[in-house]
This record gives structure tokens, sequence and C-alpha cells, in this order.
């Protein structure tokens, strides 16, 4: 740990608790020190010498190993190999996901199988060739190989091939030409661009080349590293130190192969509306009094607000499940009170149990025994914000049951949301790892294991505690769990942020490779802390790390302790201005995100998408990394520089509207757009749908492409809550010189009493009749009542940039 670090970390944890993590680490070692070397050579398997047959695939054996494969739809197969533990399905949420027939053959070296999308050939020596129906391949795995408890195996990279994922990562966009870790880690209070591993890995990849695209999810949930062409420029090497070698290998497009993996791991289930919203943080605001102040000043100033979060400060002497009542006196008070001015509560919760017989969670769950053990039978302790604490072993079905019992008087007391911090798990430690020693004990749902195959599960399995409870204890609203660790499936429990990301512009360019890795990861719910976590940024840095989280799933300004208030007023003019208005835009813009986060609850696609979406098969798109799609219809380029006034932005094939101005542009384009301080460049991809929230109401903005066909859609419901809801599907198309548009509803809830105010863009109508009977036009807008067609006459506006 260098000196930086050291202080940082004193700052943080105090004095006392950073001389107690020589301990702790001395105690880890003691523990890490027993654990048996391994062999030193790796080896591959014996030749496979049988294949018995199974009705949706395979399995293979030979003198040392087998492979068992499994089709799970004809596009989605499980490879498995093993010796080696197999792994709990936390991860999973189907077994199968369609019939398949399989066909399976011999020949000279080994064998084939075969679905209607994608063919197998399993040579004796243990290489895996997969194939496309017309017979091209799009990946090849070489014989795998052993040593001690450990796997690893090499896939072949096409010169061409790009490959992203794999969790939380500060890493570009193209995970390509790099060795990952694989054990959630807290970086320890601050990172920047390169830190690795950070705390919420998924041992995920979707890979892009000229043959089409895949992805592949190792469902193993042990210390692993991913080195994606880094020793050797066309493979990369995968490495399990324990478990068997399982993975699921996907074939199709992007947005087909995130269904796909979310059919198997679970969606990300629709958040409250509010969530979409605005939320203020700060480690911490230490009162009542100070939360109201926070609150009040939103108001004076005029910016919308939707949640403030709670940090540590709030608890009693940081013994989670308690509210300090000097500082907070009545909670539930406080939150009836900004509930009543619609901002909404979450507060922090660490798994961590501070080790104090006077506290009754801690002596309940010693009685009961819901914390982690040593092998030697005492309770694991280990470092936290509250000095020495006991965790709970979120791997046992009663441990999840008991944890999840504590939410119910936050709920009880108006809390709407969690926030689940530290959970990688991390224990504070003067150096090495800052986590459990890997001997640590696992119920592992009763099997028993230990830390080195739990680790990476443990945020997963806390916040499965967390949702099971929310679920069980209200009935009636949808849960809000934000977490900073997680595994595969995270996204059907949880949103997660990028934690303690530096104050600097290069962090703030990382985000959006980041952001973005996640979504293609399958957890679609993610943002920044505005401005970064660990630092002081300047009003610019600000404003445009501001403007760029407008535009993410999760939209939070928060800040370490002892860091400058980061309010936006707190910088005065313009920037208290410039925020106003995107916290306005984000206003405007929730009927959009909420259609979105509907969307990735039917489909796993994520919000913020990267330019290749459009068209994967463009090479030009696949290692943009400085602009993002949020949906289908923007194109969102945030400035990146300090003192940039313009920027350049890459346009795909396709007419774009500049969203500030209306004005079009055709791509593929590099074009220089003008980016004062209070703008970002913004654009809006012809024949798409935007649904608005304007004074008027929901307004929904069809951007016509002079040319060809749009469509879109808008999604309803009371927010919150699983009552009805409603889906309008639009899509146009030119006959002639009038426009037909064509509505599908879907779903239970009313039409929208007033009917759609629709608005053109592109184009202006002269007459509009809907389903027949006419509507009267004004400028480029009209009101209709709910129709399932609207023929349009009128004439297309040209307004080249
Ligand atoms: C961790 C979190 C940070 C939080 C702090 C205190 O560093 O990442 O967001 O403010 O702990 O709880």
């Amino acid at each position: 740990m260098d000196l930086r670090k050291a202080l940082l970390a004193i700052r943080f944890v105090g004095l006392r608790t950073a001389l107690r993590a020589v301990r702790a680490a001395w105690e880890r070692d003691r523990w890490e020190g027993r654990e048996v070397s391994e062999p030193a050579a790796w080896s591959p398997v014996k030749p496979l010498q049988r294949m018995i047959p199974l009705p949706d695939g395979a399995r293979f054996t030979g003198p040392d190993a087998e492979l068992e494969i499994r089709f799970l739809a004809p596009d989605v197969v499980r490879l498995t190999w093993t010796p080696g533990v197999l792994p709990l399905p936390y991860a999973i949420v189907r077994e199968r996901l369609e019939e398949v027939r399989v066909a399976r053959g011999e020949q000279a070296d080994g064998w084939t199988l075969e679905s209607e999308a994608l063919g197998l050939e399993v040579r004796a020596d243990g290489r895996i060739c997969f194939r496309d129906g017309a017979g091209r391949i799009w990946r090849v795995e070489d014989p795998p190989e052993r040593r001690g408890e450990a796997w690893r195996h090499r896939v072949r990279l096409r010169p061409e091939e790009r490959l992203y994922g794999l969790g939380e990562r500060a890493a570009p966009l193209n995970r390509r030409g790099r060795i990952y870790r694989m054990w959630n880690r807290d970086p320890g209070g601050s990172y920047g661009p390169g830190a690795d591993p950070l705390y919420l890995g998924i041992p995920l990849w979707l890979s892009l080349h000229a043959e089409g695209a895949y992805l592949v999810f190792y469902e193993n949930p042990f210390e692993a590293s991913f080195d994606l062409g880094a020793s050797e420029p066309d493979a990369a090497w995968v490495t399990f130190t324990g478990g068997a070698l399982r993975e699921y290998v996907f074939y199709g497009p992007p947005s087909r192969l995130l269904e796909r993996y979310t059919a198997l791991t679970g969606r990300p289930p629709l958040p409250p509306r509010w969530a979409l919203g605005f939320h203020q943080s700060r480690w911490s605001y230490e009162s009542a009094e100070e939360v109201r102040a926070v609150a009040r000043g939103f108001r004076d100033h005029g910016l919308p607000l939707h949640a403030i979060h709670l940090d540590i400060d709030y608890m009693d002497g940081y013994r989670v499940f308690t509210v300090d009542r000097r500082r907070f006196p009545d909670l539930s008070e406080l939150i009836r009170e900004l509930e009543g001015q619609g901002i909404r509560t979450v507060v922090i919760v660490d798994p961590g149990v501070k080790a104090d017989p006077g506290y009754a969670v801690y002596r309940e769950g010693v009685a009961r025994g819901m914390f982690c053990r040593l092998p030697d039978g005492r309770l694991y302790r280990g470092l936290v914000w509250p000095g020495w604490c006991v965790f709970p072993d979120f791997t046992d079905p009663e441990v999840r049951a008991w944890w999840g019992e504590h939410y119910r008087a936050f709920l009880e007391a108006g809390v709407t949301g969690f926030w689940h911090d530290m959970n990688e798990p991390t224990a504070f430690v003067a150096w090495g790892e800052p986590t459990f020693p890997r001997r640590v004990r696992h119920a592992m749902e009763g099997r028993g294991g230990d830390h080195r195959e739990a680790h990476n599960l443990y945020g997963l399995l806390m916040n499965r505690a967390a949702w099971e409870a929310l679920r069980r204890l209200q009935s009636d609203r949808r849960p809000f769990l934000l977490t900073r660790s997680g595994w595969a499936g995270i996204q059907r429990y949880a949103w997660t942020w990028t934690g303690d990301v530096e104050s600097s512009w290069a962090a703030l360019r990382q985000t959006l490779a980041t952001v973005l890795g996640l979504g293609l990861s399958g957890v679609p719910y993610s943002g920044p802390d505005i401005g970064g976590f660990s630092g002081a940024p300047s009003a610019e840095l600000f404003v445009r790390w501001f403007q760029a989280a407008a535009f993410m799933p999760f939209f939070r300004n928060h800040a370490a302790k002892g860091t400058p208030r980061r309010e936006p007023w707190v910088f005065g003019e313009p920037v208290l201005s410039i925020a106003r208005a995107f916290l306005r835009l984000r206003v405007r813009l929730l009927p959009y995100l909420y259609t979105l986060a509907w969307e990735a609850a039917q489909t796993g696609a994520p919000l913020v998408r990267p330019l290749f979406w459009l068209n994967e098969q463009d090479p030009a798109l696949w290692e943009i990394e400085d602009a993002f799609l949020l949906g289908s219809a923007l194109l969102v380029a945030p400035v990146l520089e300090a003192g940039a006034r313009a920027r350049e932005v890459f346009l795909p094939t396709g007419e774009w509207y500049d969203f500030w101005s209306d004005a079009q542009r055709a791509g593929p384009a590099r074009v220089l757009v003008e980016a004062p301080l209070d703008r970002l460049p913004l654009f809006v991809r012809a024949g798409s749908l935007l649904p608005l929230a304007e004074p008027e109401g929901v307004t929904l903005h069809l951007y016509v492409s002079s040319k060809e066909e749009g469509e879109g859609m808008f999604y309803e419901d009371a927010g919150d809550g699983f009552g009805p809801c409603r889906v309008d599907r639009f899509e146009w198309r030119w006959e002639g010189e009038s426009l037909r548009i064509h509505r599908i509803r879907e779903g239970e809830l009313s039409e929208p009493e007033g009917g759609f105010r629709l608005e053109f863009h592109g184009f202006t109508p002269a007459r509009a009749w809907a389903d027949g009977r006419p509507v009267p036009v004004e400028g480029s807008t009209l009101v209709a009542p709910p129709f399932t067609e609207l023929i349009l006459e009128g004439r297309p506006v040209r307004s080249p940039a």
C-alpha cells in the first residue's frame, strides 16, 4: 500500500481501526498460510473415450475427466468439465429454455452434436469447435488443463475479434489485451482507470467478430483470471482456481444474446418509477436537521429531487439496523416530511455486524448461529466501520430469512430503498486481501464450502436475502436495492453504482465504458458518484459529469467524507442553472426511461447501449466508448475534456436530429458539435419515438425519417406496485405523401384520458384522421383520441445543420 492510500484509509476509517487493521492482516495471514501449496504443472485432460447420449446432448468420458454437453435451446448450450464442485444454481433461474432436438454423430477424431442453430465438434483430445448453421466457426476451445483443483482453457481469438463484459471494470469497453481478475474487491476508498478487480465481477464475455457474435458465461464463482489476449495476442486463457469448468455459450446478435442470457439468469425487474429520478447523497448527512436543510435547498433552488440517501452516520455507532436517536430523533417523522415533498429515503445497510454483546443483532445472531466461522469453529471477525464485526453467512437460507426480517422496522418507518455496501465482502486489513480468509466456512445451502467458493457470491446473496424479504414484507411495492457488489444474476435484485471512483477527467471518461460494460454483462442499472467519490471536482468537471450522468440509469450525486460539499448550489452560477436544466431534462425524460426499464424487464436489453447495438456488423462502431445510446432513440456524447467547448461525434449510418435544434444530419459522419458548458451533444435517431413529460402532459415525439419507416413504444402504469399497465407500440410508414401510424395496445390500464399528444419532428402535418375521424392539427403537434390508425397529410421539413 503506498503512503497516499494509507493516509486516505486512515482518514476514512479512523486511526484506531487503521491500527487494528495490522492485527487483522496478521490474523488473516495466519489462516491463509495454512493453505496447502498447489502442484506446479498444468496437465491436459486425457483423451475422451466414449460418448453417452443424453436427450438434449451427450456425456463424454475419459480416464481423468468428463465432459457433459446439454442444449438448453437451439442457440444455447451448456458445457461442464468435471471433476470439480458443481455450482449451486445461484445465478440461474431456469434449467431449460426451449425444447431442442439434438443430432449426434461420430467422426474420425471425435464426435459432433448439432441443434437447428448450431453445431459442436468435440475432438477426443478435448478440443471443441462451435459452428453456426452454415458451418462457419465462431469459437474454438483448446483442450482444457488441470492443476490440483484448478481448471484452465485456451480460447482462440480471431484477429478482428472484440470482447466485452466481465461485469464492472475500469477498463476500455473492448476488454481485449488485458488480464482481469475475478475476485470482488474494494479498491480501498478510491480508484481510477486501470484498477482491477473492482466490486462486481461477472465471468462472462460478449464477442463480436466478422462471423457474428456470441456470449459465454462461466458458471463458476471461484477466483478466476481472464487473460484476454494479453499473454498471447490471439488467445484468451481462462483459469478457475476451483470448481467444475462450466460454461453456457449463446449464439446470435447482441440483443438476442442479452435476451437469452437474462432468460437464464433472470430479468431485471421493473423498478419503482421514482428510482429513475435524481438521488442526492453524501457520506454523510449526519442529522435529521441536515437532511431537512438539503431537501429545503433543492426546493428553494427549484431543483427536482426524488431520493435522499442516508450513509453510515445515521446508525448508532455503525451498528447495522439501528438509528442514532440523538441525531435522528424521529426517523419516521423525517421520512414522512420528505415523502410529502416527493422525496424518498434510502438507507445504507452494511453486512458487518458489530461484535458487541450489548447489541441485539449480534447477540441473537450468535445465539442462532448466523455468522461465518473459521475452520476451528470460532467466529470469524473482521474490521469494518464499527470496528470488529462478524458476518452473516448468506449462503444459508435460514440466515437469509433472519437477516431479511431486520428490514421490517425500516419499512414500517417508511424507508423506501436500501443501499448495500461493503458486501464484496470487505474487511479492512493493513496489507493483502481486504476480505475474509479463504478458509472461512460457508453453509453453501447445507452442502458446505468455504470462502474460496462463497466470496464472489456474497454480495449477490445479501441482495437476495433483502429482495426476498421486501417482496414478503411489502407485497404492494417494488423493492429498490442498490448494491456495490454482486455476481451473475444480480440484475434480479439490485442496481449498482460504480463505487469509490476518483474525481478526475479520466475517471469521468472511464465511467462510460464501465456502465456500458455492466449493461453488456446483464446489469442494466448503474451509474457513478457524480463528480467522483474521493476528491474535489472543479465546477467544470462537476458540470460535465452531471450532464453525462443525467443519461445514465442511476443518477446520483455522492461524495466521500471530508470532501467539499457538492449539492448543485454550492458551486454558484452558472453551475446551479446548468444542473437545474439537466435535472428538469431528466424529469422530462422519465416516460422514456420508464419505457426502457420496462423493455429491460422484458428482454434484458440494457438502457445504456454501445453504438454497435445499432448494427453489430459495422466494425466502425465496435470501439466507440466516448458516446453511448440511451435506448434506441438517443445518442449521447458527453464532454470528457477540461476546457472543451466542442467535440467530435461519430454519427452511425442513418439520419439524426440534433436534440437541441432539430437540425438534421446524415450518418455515417464524423461531425464537430458545439458544446458550450450548458450543453452536451445529444442526437435523436430518425425513425424513433421519444415519450417526454411536457407541461401539457406526456408527449410522444416522433422523429420522422424522410425515407424510412419508424417505430417506438410508450409504457405506463401507476409507477409502483403490481397493478395494471399499458404498452402502446407505434409503427409508421410513408404512403406516398402521407404518413400512416399504426398503434398496437397491450395491457389492462385504461387509455390516457386526454388521448395521445403527438409532436412531429421532420414533418409538418396539415391534416390528420384518427381511425377515419378528422383531428385538429396545431403547428407540428396534435392531440388524437386513442386510435388504431392515424393518417397524416403534410410535408417533410428539412433543417440541415
Ligand atoms: C464506501 C462506499 C461509499 C460510502 C462509504 C461510507 O466507501 O463505497 O459510497 O459513502 O463506504 O459508507
